[in-house]
């Protein structure tokens, strides 16, 4: 069969983009459907419903991962498809959401047209891809393939002291089925590029050559407590000018390296937090992210280093926990050169580059060849309400998928 004038229904597309995007609406046109909220058990109901109707056969793990498969002539490992629709607090409607929905509309458009593959397609949605409420990030797709253990995932405490494993279960999403042990063909994922690069240099798709490191940590910085008037400057421990240091540093630092690093310091939250009081404790993030491993060490080293000398000279006492650690993360070849191949047969413009964000593919790719494809962000902007991807980069995007499963579905 002829399958070059194969095309999605962008129109079909934005209407469930937008349909999904209702369920914890925000101002602005964004999103907040914080991961196993009763927000998202709308939108999961929502793409179970779609699931449901495309005749897909569904898994949901212990973990609330679902996946949907469409069967082929040959019973198999599926060639998958996916992403999250979780978001951050003040999220988008195109971050993980349009990977999830492009997925769906290629088994329509596949299914419209009569067209059987050889291997079966899966589209997925992974758990708390974003890490905004439970850490870590990508945490579905990492215990997906076993790269963690399920007990040690439900244990996790979330920002709000709730454990993902009764949040599972109240949502209705701790599925029977196994975790670690699904063998996955191979795995492309649609997703915005949540930065600037494709908009500047006018390119439609991006064929991911990588993921890059992330590194976050949580410290928790001990003060004293005391009069904000009568407390002399040098007989302070304050760990609110103690936090506010490790933020400075975290900038100067990334200025520093140069590169590719970045460091930011997201959350902070200060007690008792009041306009007379020394602040006695302190809790902050850092989020560190290189291409490269030893670079990406060497930003941690030097943190650590910062903060000994702050800890003596200010006399605060710092601890610090892990809330996520992934190195750096390369594509399969093959899928990276499929991405260019096919969108130059289609006709768009394509550059392979890294992703600054992490993705479920990353952790996909630890069992599977794997992939990814961009299309650009408006202004380069994400995580925040006023993301936007037109609506002809997203049939850009989801065409080249659609035409990249088609053919790993018949190799
Ligand atoms: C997660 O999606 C992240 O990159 O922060
Ligand atoms: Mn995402
Ligand atoms: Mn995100």
């Amino acid at each position: 069969m002829n399958l070059e004038h194969l095309r999605v229904d962008i129109g079909r597309l934005m209407d469930r983009i937008d349909d999904l995007a209702e369920l914890g609406a925000i101002g602005g046109n964004g999103v907040c459907r914080l991961a196993l909220t009763p927000e998202d058990k709308a939108g999961r109901d929502r793409v179970l419903d779609w699931m449901r109707a495309l005749g897909l056969s569904i898994r949901i793990d212990g973990m609330g991962n679902v996946v949907g498969v469409r069967p082929g002539r040959t019973p198999g490992p599926p060639v998958m498809t996916g992403s999250h629709i979780d978001t951050v607090r003040t999220g988008g409607r195109y971050d993980g959401n349009l990977g999830v929905l492009a997925g769906l509309e290629v088994i329509q458009v596949l299914d419209e047209a009569g067209i059987e593959t050889e291997h079966p397609l899966a589209v997925a949605f992974f758990t708390n891809e974003e890490g905004a409420r439970f850490a870590p990030d990508m945490m579905g797709s990492l215990v997906f393939v076993g790269g963690m253990d399920l007990d040690v995932a439900h244990e996790v405490v979330g920002i709000d002291g709730r454990r993902v494993g009764e949040c599972l279960t109240e949502i209705g999403y701790l599925g029977e089925a196994a975790c670690g042990q699904y063998p996955v063909r191979c795995f492309v994922e649609l997703h915005v590029e949540q930065g600037p690069v494709l908009e500047a240099e006018s390119i439609t798709i991006g064929a991911v050559e990588r993921v890059q490191g992330i590194s976050w940590s949580e410290y928790t910085i001990r003060g004293f407590s005391n009069h904000a008037g009568t407390t002399p400057m040098r007989l302070r421990k304050d760990a609110g000018y103690a936090a506010a240091a490790v933020a400075c540093e975290v900038r100067r630092l990334a200025a520093r390296m140069g590169g590719d690093q970045v460091g930011t310091v997201g959350a902070l939250n200060l007690k008792p937090n009041l306009v007379n009081v020394v602040p006695n404790e302190a809790v902050l993030t850092v989020d560190f992210r290189n291409t490269d491993e030893a670079l990406l060490r060497a930003a941690e080293a030097q943190l650590s280093a910062f903060l000994d000398t702050l800890s003596a000279q200010e006399g605060v006492e710092i601890s610090s926990r892990r809330l996520a650690r992934f190195e750096p993360v390369p594509f399969h070849e093959t899928v990276i050169a499929g991405v260019e191949r096919t969108a130059r047969d289609l006709g768009y413009s394509v550059r392979r580059m890294p992703s600054g964000a992490g993705h479920d593919a990353q952790m996909l790719a630890r069992i599977c060849p794997a992939g990814m494809i961009f299309v650009p962000s408006a202004g380069g902007i994400s995580h925040n309400v006023k993301e936007y991807t037109s609506p002809d980069d997203i049939e850009a995007g989801a065409n080249v998928l659609l035409h990249m499963l088609t053919e790993l579905a018949e190799a």
